[in-house]
């Protein structure tokens, strides 16, 4: 299916890989909407900005009428995505305002964001669904988590292979494709955001992937016509789609 001339919608687009999401579908030929709580996603060059929060259901739809509007909606990246420390030994009012905060972009926003924009991809005949997940709910290539005082954006990052797995399925016959992308470190505000003054260790600054690499991981994604994976990305290694892994018998229990 060609991407030129459709509509693509990125979440959390204002910065990092978001940003670089919506500047490679533009490079695609698409017209892409870009919404983002922060103002600086109305710079985005050749993109439509629009401020709204992802955890907000009246912004998720008014986002969506209004990408139904600029064209057929051909892509979907749940991108917006929120961090913070939430250690397991915190106080009861904290750990339920860290789980609203946290799961209501991370969870909640995906949900609502894929839910208002699936009648469109139908009606155009299509599309596909991205989920920005992370590493560590792949198979383990190193001690498998993030750090250990971050349990809920943890485990906001494990639940999206629900979403992912289910959806690709329930999709298939509408010519929807689900997938999430797994990426480990790469350079953008909210990792450096976990260091001293905002900037990376050396031994990490020399190995972080950088936006625009996993930008294009993405569209060869969409290429490729895959569904129902998560698609890793590790420091160190290319960045590649790698080959399908075999389909496995559906079993019950
Ligand atoms: N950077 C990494 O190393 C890395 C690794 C794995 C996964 N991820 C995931 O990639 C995604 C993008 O991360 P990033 O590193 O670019 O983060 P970032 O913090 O630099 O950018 C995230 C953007 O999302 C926006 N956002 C947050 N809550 C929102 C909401 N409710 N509604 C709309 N926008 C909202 C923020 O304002 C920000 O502009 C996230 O889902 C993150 O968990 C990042």
């Amino acid at each position: 299916m060609s991407l030129s001339g459709k509509v693509a919608i990125v979440s959390g687009a204002a910065q990092g890989l978001g940003r670089a999401f919506a500047e490679r579908l533009v490079r695609a030929g698409m017209s892409v909407l870009a919404f983002d709580v922060k103002d600086d996603v109305t710079r985005i060059e050749g993109a439509t900005g629009v401020i709204a929060d992802v955890s907000k259901r009246d912004d998720v739809e008014k986002i969506t009428s209004q990408a139904a509007g600029m064209g057929d909606v051909a892509v979907v990246v749940n991108n917006a995505g929120t961090w913070k420390k939430t250690p397991v030994d915190s106080g009861w009012d904290q750990a339920l305002a860290d789980w609203d905060f946290i799961m209501d972009t991370n969870l909640k926003g995906v949900l609502m964001l894929s839910r208002a924009a699936v009648p469109h991809l139908r009606s155009a005949g299509g599309g596909h669904i991205i989920n920005i997940s992370t590493y560590y709910v792949l198979p383990a290539k190193s001690d498998g988590t993030n750090q250990s005082d971050t349990d809920l954006y943890n485990a906001s990052k494990w639940a999206l292979n629900g979403y992912t797995d289910a959806w690709a399925k329930y999709l298939a016959k509408d010519n929807i494709n689900v997938n999430g992308m797994c990426m480990g470190a790469v350079d953008t505000p909210m990792l450096r955001g976990l260091f001293p003054d905002n900037e990376l260790p050396a031994d990490l600054k020399s190995v972080v992937m950088q936006d625009a690499d996993i930008a294009q991981q993405m569209m060869d994604i969409i290429e490729s016509g895959r569904t129902g994976e998560n698609f890793g990305a590790w420091v160190g290694e290319p960045i590649s789609i790698g080959e399908q892994p075999p389909l496995h018998k559906r079993i019950t229990g």
